[in-house]
């Protein structure tokens, strides 16, 4: 999504903005642009599409001096990805950057409007620069036009603004889409996230929501509702998670094949001979904890739908998971005595971070799974657990879900032992299965293989069901959503007990069902299921460890021993049938259309 990178200092400002927003491409983007004041002279350039376009637009273009700059990538919210939409927005001699959304920008901009200002972009961003100068006429003072402007913003913001009225000088503010301040000596940084700092900025300061302020001259005034604020800055770190293909035709195909050896890192230190242990948590953290309530959104709701059963079911603890966007507006009823659990690769994502706040303004406690140490999310949560899955880089997420799932798997296990709910058996048993589970992600070149020639048969048709039950059901739902994600094919994922009550009217040969069909669990049921759809002349695609006779297409997976083995062995599967077909159709993979990584706006 869009990511923000400021710089004042001596150096090349161009290239630090370059390389900068290079490092956020991953998370999505449609437009990039860039502006510079150093000296006298301003200069902006925009283009539409990658990053290579601005270069292209700004190869003759440099900076020699002292100088203040921003930068931005853009994913369409407010008005189509045009140059014209594309930040930084211009006033009549100030420049804006802005992630988030103005949630009054529509009432701000007709007032604007009625006093004569001209806008030139559909997007809500440009409201901050007109309302900027129009205070700054009034106010003669750039600091305080700024806080005027802040002060109006409903909504989530983190936002740059530069100005020739005060030309050596960065204004930011902070409210709901993360922002940071890097510092070198005199230099300053600014950005969305630390990766575009790291190996520039030595120490870090991470703003909170209602900070503003400015750098100027190698320093920073901080402010919030109560005035100015002290604040303390933090050693960056030094080392760059840099991702790189490694010899795979895309980060998303690495980073399935880099599921298995992640997955030793993620239980590492935490899977123990007899028990699980998470250094983050301790047993009075749960005490008087009687309910979960999990709260995620897209491919990290399915984990927490997963987990729900497996809570439940290991250590008897009620669960219940919700889609982050829909709780916020429910009105939900909440318990003391719930823990609030978040689930988020990024630790951005906005809908989960204020589902979050809400929760803790009711007084529960919370924790996060979460991929970014120091994201919003952690930084929000009373305690985190980290995924240690490494920087995902494709957009479809793939091994942190894996992750994910397992993190919440060893947290059930966690629960059922300090609540006396588990018996050596069984956690015995799961240790045993957890132990193996980097084993069950190996991925198989002839398996990948065989994905690849059958891809071919499912380019067309009107649609897939993935189906599956108990924990299948939401690994069907994430293997339609990483089949829909890349390949632009609708798809959809359904409790396979479910299909009878409606969707099966669809079951024709140009209905695809993917059938997760362990041997481990409900086995019986999910074949009679998977037999109504056969009956009907659906195309039928089966995931099993047994031979099933009326498949179409038939994978044989290896393990039967236990569920989740199973279910890592299936999600392999889906994610390689969702990458061969998005190459058969020629589609970006690591960065489909409209899709971004971190989704920060609502
Ligand atoms: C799909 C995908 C998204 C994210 C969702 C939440 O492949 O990655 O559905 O899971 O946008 O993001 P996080 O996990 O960062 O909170």
């Amino acid at each position: 999504m869009c990511g923000i990178v400021g710089y004042l200092g001596n150096k090349e400002k161009k290239e630090i903005l370059l390389d900068g927003l290079q490092e956020l491409e991953y998370r999505g983007y449609d437009s990039a642009g860039i502006a510079v004041i150093e000296g006298e002279k301003l200069n902006s350039f925009k283009a539409v599409g990658k990053l290579e376009n601005l270069r292209e637009k700004t190869k003759n273009f440099h900076t020699e001096h002292f100088g203040v700059s921003i930068g931005h990538t853009r994913w369409a919210t407010h008005g189509k990805p045009t140059e014209l939409n594309a930040h930084p927005h211009i006033g009549n001699y100030s420049y804006v950057v802005h992630n988030g959304i103005i949630e009054n920008y529509q009432i701000l901009k007709k007032a604007l409007q009625a006093e004569g200002i001209t806008f030139l972009s559909q997007t809500d961003t440009e409201t901050i620069v007109h309302l900027f100068e129009k205070y700054h006429k009034e106010l003669h003072d750039p600091f305080n036009a700024f806080k005027q402007t802040v002060q109006r913003l409903e909504g989530a913001y983190a936002t740059l603004l530069i100005t020739e009225a005060d030309p050596e000088t960065i204004y930011f503010a902070k409210n709901g889409s993360p922002m940071l301040i890097g510092f070198d000596g005199d230099e300053i940084y600014f950005a969305s996230s630390d990766t575009p700092i790291i190996g520039k900025a030595k120490e870090v300061y991470y703003l909170e929501d209602g900070e503003y302020g400015f750098a100027k001259a190698g320093t920073v005034k901080l402010y919030n509702a109560s005035g100015e604020k002290s604040f303390t800055k933090q050693a960056l770190t030094k080392d760059k998670v840099l991702a790189q293909k490694e010899g795979y035709r895309f980060f998303m195909e690495k980073e399935i094949y880099e599921q298995s050896r992640i997955m030793g890192e993620t239980i590492m230190g935490r899977v123990l001979d007899e028990s699980i242990d998470f250094e983050e948590l301790d047993k009075e953290f749960f005490k008087d904890i009687h309910a979960l309530k999990i709260c995620a959104c897209g491919t990290s709701y399915h984990a927490a739908l997963t987990a729900s059963y497996l809570f439940e079911r290991i250590a008897k603890i009620p669960c219940h998971v919700e889609i982050a966007s829909e709780f916020r507006y429910k009105e939900p009823l909440l318990n003391k005595d719930t823990l609030f659990i978040t689930i988020s690769q990024s630790g951005e994502t906005a809908d989960t971070l204020e589902a979050l706040k809400m929760a803790k303004r009711a007084g529960l406690r919370s924790l996060t799974v979460c991929n970014v140490d120091n994201s919003s999310i952690v930084r929000e949560s009373d305690r985190a657990i980290l995924t240690r899955a490494g920087i995902e880089k494709g957009v479809a997420s793939t091994k942190a879900f894996a992750t994910q799932t397992m993190v919440l798997w060893m947290l059930s296990l966690y629960v059922g032992q300090i609540k006396g709910m588990i018996s050596k058996e069984v956690l015995q048993k799961e240790i045993a299965a957890m132990l193996h589970t980097p084993k069950a992600l190996i991925v198989n070149d002839t398996l990948h293989e065989k994905i690849r020639r059958l891809s071919k048969r499912y380019l067309h048709g009107h649609g897939f069901f993935f189906i599956g039950r108990d924990l299948f059901y939401p690994l069907a739902l994430e293997g339609a959503l990483k089949l829909k994600e890349i390949s632009y094919l609708h798809a959809e994922g359904y409790p396979a007990g479910e299909m009878k009550h409606g969707p099966i009217a669809l079951a024709d040969s140009g209905l695809f069902t993917v059938a997760l069909m362990p041997k481990t669990l409900h086995y019986e049921k999910i074949k009679s299921n998977v037999e109504e759809l056969s009956a009907r002349d659906a195309t039928i695609l089966a995931i099993s460890p047994e031979p099933f006779e009326l498949a179409d297409d038939f994978i044989q997976t290896a393990y039967d021993s236990h569920p989740m083995l199973e279910f890592f062995e299936m999600m392999i599967v889906t994610q390689l049938l969702a990458l061969e077909i998005s190459v058969r159709l020629g589609n970006d993979v690591d960065m489909p259309r409209n899709l971004a990584k971190s989704v920060t706006v609502e």
